[in-house]
């Protein structure tokens, strides 16, 4: 939702190692990383060490009004600061209600992302003791809170921080900046914060991608933990002050990915990094092996594994487990849950396993039966997303096991996986619409549901009818295929263009292109603002059919096999209505009256779902980008979902 930064080090201010750029201008270039967490409204507070003083800049609307602010105020002499940018919770995007939040006396500041759910008691409380408010915000609280367990008599201002957190419910991280002291508070529960500690500099942020530049050695906070800094020393503890030590997680992401090296938006350059990403979502992974007797596989040359094997070895799941499981649960939200429904497929395909994909957020409230020897997969590109991540802890509690796919190291997903972790390797993703993430999520379920099968048990039934499929060739051979697609970026662009002004559009699909239609229906009404539904092709006469007419483009999946013929009589029912057909399929169709076909590869089933997804994805870009709208940011969205 929100992000968070924080800086407090050398400076311009202070010694001549480190970071010679002030504070602010830190602050500044890590919230344009943030940029896609939230954006209607910014804000950062800094130690003027001219007049020893927190001032706060705010404004409403994109970080650009706040830079424009800022540049009027420099050059600024500080070398400790915080910023945010917001997604609104509680109260509108006004420049009041942006973060920073001072208290009283002005020299408590304070940055929070989450919801304090006992913010009105809280305030009520402080407001008889004697505190003014000024915005209606959640988080303006904390400041007051602080700054009334300092004039009770907290002896520093991390213990203020310390009993303030204690009063807290609800999901919150937040730092909190101190004039007397020139100190930083940072306070984890639940939403993430992530920090680089080196050469007595700090920095603080919501998630790695503005921590890159500076060292791929991050240290993550937990949730209860607080970090302090203070005269370029960091201790960490737990809310009830007990230390800890700290534990450096190594990040392999490359800084010059989080930029946009000559693509309009990252939604677009994310799009065309897929070849590369899956490539890294699955090399070392599957290596070739030999089939001449010698090779441990001999006894597998008929079977689905003739020629290669999985390694995963972050996956600590045994054929004890998996046998006494019988069944696997995936939860994931958006784009993650219809990688699980691929996944689904997938799995139940190669390893006959049963598979339950359950919304996160539905989990959590609803009565599903939870065994100890269950196995939960939870999917999430950020890892932090509130409702997947709270999903896993229920499964947790009940002791099932849990596994996870995700693409942030360290994340929190990641703390929770205790049967392992499968990292996606997409590298950052900045554009709100998942696109990288959520096609190597697929490639990482193939490998996973093939490393299941491998445990398992090579030689079951299942799977059998997949002995023809040369898995090995077939996933090496993927990203030259996505590549491929990638070349039709043009010719998308035109049947984009005829489309654009359309209001409504239904994606169909059938089978294990199901799931697609429906991330196809979601790219385009995410950065489109059409409204679009994703069905199964064969539920269309139940319903959806109503909809047709000749406004209604309706976008097929098509692919060559047993399922063809079926779906080719859903195509005619709708040509029949005067609906336009637009098809996306991996041969030519024996059939006329198709408006726009976008011809791709053909792959192997299982494989197919990565490479339907891709066109949809560009198709999608084109659209927005005719509309004009705000592709890498779209209204009212967040990337990392950290609350309910
Ligand atoms: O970080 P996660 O994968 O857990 O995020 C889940 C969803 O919030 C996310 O996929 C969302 O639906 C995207 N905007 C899809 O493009």
């Amino acid at each position: 939702m929100c992000g968070i930064i924080g800086f407090s080090g050398a400076g311009n201010a202070g010694s001549k190692q480190g970071n010679c750029e002030s504070s602010v201008d830190i602050v500044l270039n890590g919230l344009k990383s943030l940029e896609y967490r939230g954006y209607d409204s910014s804000g950062v507070a800094y130690y003027d060490e001219t007049d020893n003083k927190i001032k706060s800049i705010k404004k409403s609307g994109k970080l650009v009004n706040l830079s424009a602010e800022l540049s009027c105020i420099k050059p600024v002499e500080s070398n400790t600061a915080i910023g945010h940018i917001r997604w609104a919770t509680h109260g509108r995007p006004t420049d009041d209600n942006a973060h920073p939040h001072l208290d009283c006396s002005g020299n408590i500041a304070i940055v929070h992302n989450g919801i304090i759910e006992n913010y009105a008691v809280l305030k009520n409380k402080l407001i008889g003791k004697g505190h003014k408010f000024i915005t209606p915000t959640d988080s303006e609280v904390i400041a007051h809170l602080i700054e009334d367990y300092m004039k009770d008599g907290a002896k520093t201002f991390y213990e203020a921080v310390r009993l303030a957190s204690l009063d807290l419910l609800g999901a919150f991280a937040f730092l909190a900046m101190n004039a007397d002291e020139k100190s930083i508070c940072a306070v984890k529960y639940g939403p993430p914060l992530v920090m680089v500690n080196k050469d007595k500099e700090i920095y603080f942020a919501s998630d790695v991608s503005p921590l890159i530049q500076y060292s791929d050695e991050v240290i993550y906070l937990k949730n209860s933990e607080i970090a302090y800094f203070k005269d370029g020393l960091l201790k960490l503890t737990d809310f009830k002050g007990k230390p800890l030590n700290k534990t450096v997680t190594k990040i392999d992401w490359d800084a010059s990915r989080a930029v946009k090296t000559g693509f309009s938006h990252f939604m677009q350059k994310e799009i065309f990094e897929q070849p590369s990403c899956l490539l890294d979502a699955f090399s070392s992974r599957i290596i070739s092996v030999k089939n001449d007797g010698s090779a441990a596989d001999s006894n597998k040359s008929d079977s689905i594994f003739s020629g290669f094997k999985i390694m995963l070895e972050d996956v600590r799941l045994t054929k004890k487990d998996i046998d006494k499981a019988g069944r696997i649960i995936i939860t994931a939200c958006g784009s993650s849950y219809y990688a699980g429904l691929v996944i689904k497929y997938i799995t139940e395909t190669i390893c006959g396993i049963p598979v339950i994909v359950e919304y996160g957020s539905e989990f959590r409230y609803e009565n599903f039966p939870v065994s100890k020897n269950d196995i939960f997969i939870g999917i999430s590109q950020s890892g932090e997303t509130a409702d997947t991540n709270s999903a896993l802890e229920i499964a947790k509690e009940k002791k099932a096991g849990i596994l996870s796919i995700t693409n942030v190291p360290g994340s929190q997903i990641t703390t929770m996986s205790d049967k392992g972790v499968i990292y996606t390797h997409a590298g950052p993703e900045i554009g709100v619409a998942s696109t990288k993430a959520f096609t190597t999520q697929i490639m990482c379920g193939l490998l996973l549901a093939l490393r299941i099968k491998e445990i398992k048990d090579t030689a079951s039934d299942a799977g059998k009818n997949l002995s023809g499929v040369n898995f090995f060739d077939e996933i090496v051979n993927l990203p030259k295929k996505a590549e491929q697609i990638l070349f039709l970026n043009d010719s998308i662009k035109e049947i984009a263009k005829k489309y654009y002004k359309n209001t409504n559009f239904l994606y169909l699909g059938r089978g294990i292109l199901y799931p697609i239609a429906l991330e196809g229906a979601l790219k385009l009404k995410e950065i489109s603002y059409i409204h679009a539904e994703g069905y199964p092709a064969g539920e269309m006469k139940h319903g959806p059919i109503a909809l047709v007419d000749e406004n209604m483009p309706v976008l097929f999946l098509l692919s060559n096999n047993m399922l063809a013929p079926k779906t080719i009589s859903n195509i005619e029912e709708i040509k029949a209505r005067g609906g336009k057909v637009i098809a996306v399929a991996d041969y030519e169709p024996d059939i006329d009256g198709i408006s726009d076909i976008i011809k791709i590869p053909a792959s192997a089933e299982v494989l197919s779902p990565i490479l339907y997804t891709i066109p949809l994805q560009i198709l999608a870009y084109h659209i927005a980008a005719l509309k004009g709208t705000d592709i890498d940011q779209p209204r009212n969205l967040a990337k990392s979902v950290t609350v309910e």
